[in-house]
């Protein structure tokens, strides 16, 4: 991921065209056959193969032969094609450095004329990693890209939600697989030792009654998803949200105020009842 910005600029308007067909026709094929980049980029079958095979070769896109020779993208393919259309947007003008990496993402800095500093998270729900290639798992006939997009659509839609009842980074901007929002200048709650834990805990779960009034569960809430600064504090990573009165609803909040309490124990000593807090979040006490 690191090239992205270089893979970006190398890329010409017949690669755009083989990756705008790509976006355009994944909900009906997991690898998007040969004889439709033809029909929409007005090409000869050599000339896709071709740039199929230079795309490839950019670790852009994966080509497999079935009945037919098709092409899905790849986590980076889907990025620099979200990254494109996010520049092409004016949303942002400069990619900037990686500020995180893990396993279901990959987030970076940027510059953006309009908004200042922004946040950049490339989703990648579902990708194997290159170490694991051979472990795919199965999601029947719904390529990796669609799963990956539905995430960060999950996460763009519930900060929308979100901003402006409960603190959460503003959100700009939703491309693909791309998510944008301002940054926050703040460390995560694991990363600092609070001078005054019992009050910040206070704040959490008031954050998290304020979300659930708002009709959202975070679903993935822990020390590594709070930011906190002086200014106060921010909660983020959202693609595993769901509406309160969905079927997990009640176990992904149980379990979000469970993994907040529990941190606070084990680091601090400050203790708190599960079940009261549940009761308060719910506006039950
Ligand atoms: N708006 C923001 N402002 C400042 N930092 C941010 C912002 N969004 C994300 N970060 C930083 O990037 C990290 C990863 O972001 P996030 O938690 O949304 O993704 P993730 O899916 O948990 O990523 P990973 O797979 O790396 O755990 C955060 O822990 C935080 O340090
Ligand atoms: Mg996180």
């Amino acid at each position: 991921m690191q090239d992205i910005v270089e893979v970006y600029s190398a890329l010409s308007r017949k690669d755009e065209c083989i990756m705008n067909a790509i976006f355009e026709n994944m909900w009906d094929f997991e690898y998007v056959p040969v004889h439709v980049f033809i029909r929409e980029c007005g090409m000869s079958e050599e000339k896709v193969e071709g740039l199929l095979r230079r795309l490839a070769g950019l670790r852009l896109v994966e080509n497999k032969y079935t009945e037919y020779l098709g092409a899905s993208f790849t986590f980076k393919g889907l990025s620099v094609f979200s990254l494109k259309r996010l520049v092409r947007r004016n949303v942002i003008d400069m990619l900037g450095k990686i500020m995180g990496e893990g396993k279901e993402s990959v987030v970076f800095n940027a510059l953006s004329e309009r908004h200042g500093e922004v946040v950049v998270k490339f989703h990648r729900v579902g990708y194997p990693s290159f170490k694991k290639v051979k472990e795919k798992r199965d999601y029947g006939t719904l390529h990796y890209t669609v799963l990956t997009i539905r995430s960060a659509k999950r996460e763009f839609q519930a900060l929308k939600r979100l901003y402006g009842y409960a603190s959460v980074p503003r959100p700009i901007a939703w491309e693909g697989n791309a998510v944008v929002t301002e940054l926050v200048d703040a460390r995560e709650l694991n990363k600092v030792r609070l001078e005054e834990p019992e009050h910040v805990l206070e704040l959490i779960i008031e954050e998290i009654r304020k979300m659930y009034e708002r009709g959202v569960v975070h679903g993935d809430l822990s020390q590594f998803n709070i930011l906190v600064s002086e200014e106060g504090l921010w909660i983020i990573d959202f693609p595993q949200s769901v509406d309160v009165g969905d079927e997990v609803a009640e176990e992904y909040l149980e379990r979000d105020v469970s993994n907040v309490i529990t941190y606070f124990e084990r680091a601090y000593g400050v203790k708190k009842d599960l079940n009261e807090v549940l009761r308060y979040v719910k506006g039950e006490a």
